[in-house]
């Protein structure tokens, strides 16, 4: 076994740490917004170029359909993200010039740099002085930038932040590889932070663990350990994911919970990464929540990695699933290995 592959080894079995928390006072999302695309993949579909079944998917992942841009109608990562961030900046009814933060949480940019926040803040006419920047956590990336986001608003002449989770996965999937090909989709979902003298904290609750073996996406130019050219798309150890989500996924949860000193049952709703439905059942289960409290959407988004949480957040919201004001907790998990969990109000619109 080589040194990485030992590294590996031990970064995704589970080493104990002790939880980071944050806690940031005086900020709530005022807005919410989504994208999906046009191109709607049913199971059935991907049975039409993979040995699977609409009923090996639908039992083993929760997922009936997914999204992928459709690059003839020119959509793209950018501009999902651009129009879950004009819905989410709708919604809150402020505008572009009260937003001095733009993070764009995404793994699958159109390009290294410029940054996908840079090309946002172009199409949302923000201003110079906004401080635009990508996060790279994968599935957690929304919930990080969440933080990230929240923790620099004090420094801010504007009061408003804009986080987006944006991905076009279908551009790095192997479409030989059943085992991974069926379970993502593209996406996007955006929130807007505000700052605000009355608002209640938010506390958040993060980790991660070196790791390239369980999950990995190519970038520009990527090599293994031989020089060697690593293959274009993204590979993935099931099984380890599964392990690994099933453990960070309660754990973080509880973690935040805890540091908030918020009892579960005081929560309005849980918005979990949405990478397989089983493993938030065991999440849930786990917790002993009501499941309720906690449904999800992948049965028609597949997973949206970074996106995965605000499009699910949108959804509640427009739905009216989602009464506001309401505290809700949001949890996210992914390559890296990455997890961050964060409590947060969400204001009426
Ligand atoms: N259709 C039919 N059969 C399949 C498919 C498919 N699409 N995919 C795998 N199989 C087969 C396997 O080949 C295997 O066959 P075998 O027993 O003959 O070898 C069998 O099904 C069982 O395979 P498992 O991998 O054990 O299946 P499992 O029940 O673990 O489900 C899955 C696989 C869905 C990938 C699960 O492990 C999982 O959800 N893992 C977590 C994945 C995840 O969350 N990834 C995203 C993280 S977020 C991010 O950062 C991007």
């Amino acid at each position: 076994m080589s040194a990485t592959e030992a590294m590996n080894t031990n970064a995704a079995a589970a080493p104990e740490s002790t939880p980071q928390v944050g806690r940031v006072p005086g900020v709530r999302i005022v807005g919410t917004g989504s994208a999906l695309p046009s191109r709607t993949v049913t199971n059935d579909d991907l049975a039409q170029i993979v040995d699977t079944s609409d009923e090996w998917i639908s039992t083993r992942t929760g997922i009936r359909s997914r999204r992928y841009c459709d690059r003839e109608q020119g959509e793209s990562e950018l501009t999902l993200a651009r129009d879950a961030a004009r819905r989410a900046l709708e919604a809150s009814g402020h505008t572009a010039d009260e937003v001095g933060i733009c993070l764009v949480a995404s793994f699958t940019p159109a390009a290294a740099t410029p940054s996908t926040a840079c090309l946002l803040q172009r199409e949302l006419g923000l201003a110079e002085d906004t401080l635009c920047l990508d996060v790279n956590a994968a599935c957690a990336g929304f919930v990080y930038a969440l933080y990230v986001a929240a923790s620099l608003l004090e420094h801010t002449p504007q009061p408003l932040a804009l986080v987006v989770g944006a991905e076009e996965l279908s551009r790095v999937m192997d479409f030989s590889d059943r085992s991974t090909c069926v379970l993502f989709g593209d996406g996007a979902g955006a929130a807007v932070l505000e700052r605000a003298a009355d608002a209640p904290a938010l506390t958040a609750t993060w980790g991660s663990r070196g790791n390239d073996e369980a999950l990995f996406a190519p970038g520009v130019g990527s090599v293994d350990e031989a020089g060697e050219p690593r293959p274009s798309y993204l590979t993935m150890d099931g099984r380890a994911v599964f392990r690994f989500a099933t453990e960070v996924l309660p754990k973080c949860t509880s973690e935040v919970l805890q540091a908030a000193g918020v009892d579960a049952s005081d929560v309005d709703r849980f918005v979990f990464h949405q990478a397989n439905k089983r493993i938030v059942d065991v999440a849930v289960r786990k917790l002993g929540l009501d499941p309720a409290r906690c449904a999800g959407n992948i049965d028609h988004t597949g997973n949206t990695s970074a996106a995965s949480v605000p499009i699910l957040l949108d959804e509640l919201v427009r739905t009216g699933a989602l009464v506001t004001p309401a505290r809700v907790v949001m949890a996210g998990f992914g390559a890296g290995l990455t997890w961050a969990s964060c409590l947060v109000e969400v204001a009426s619109s």
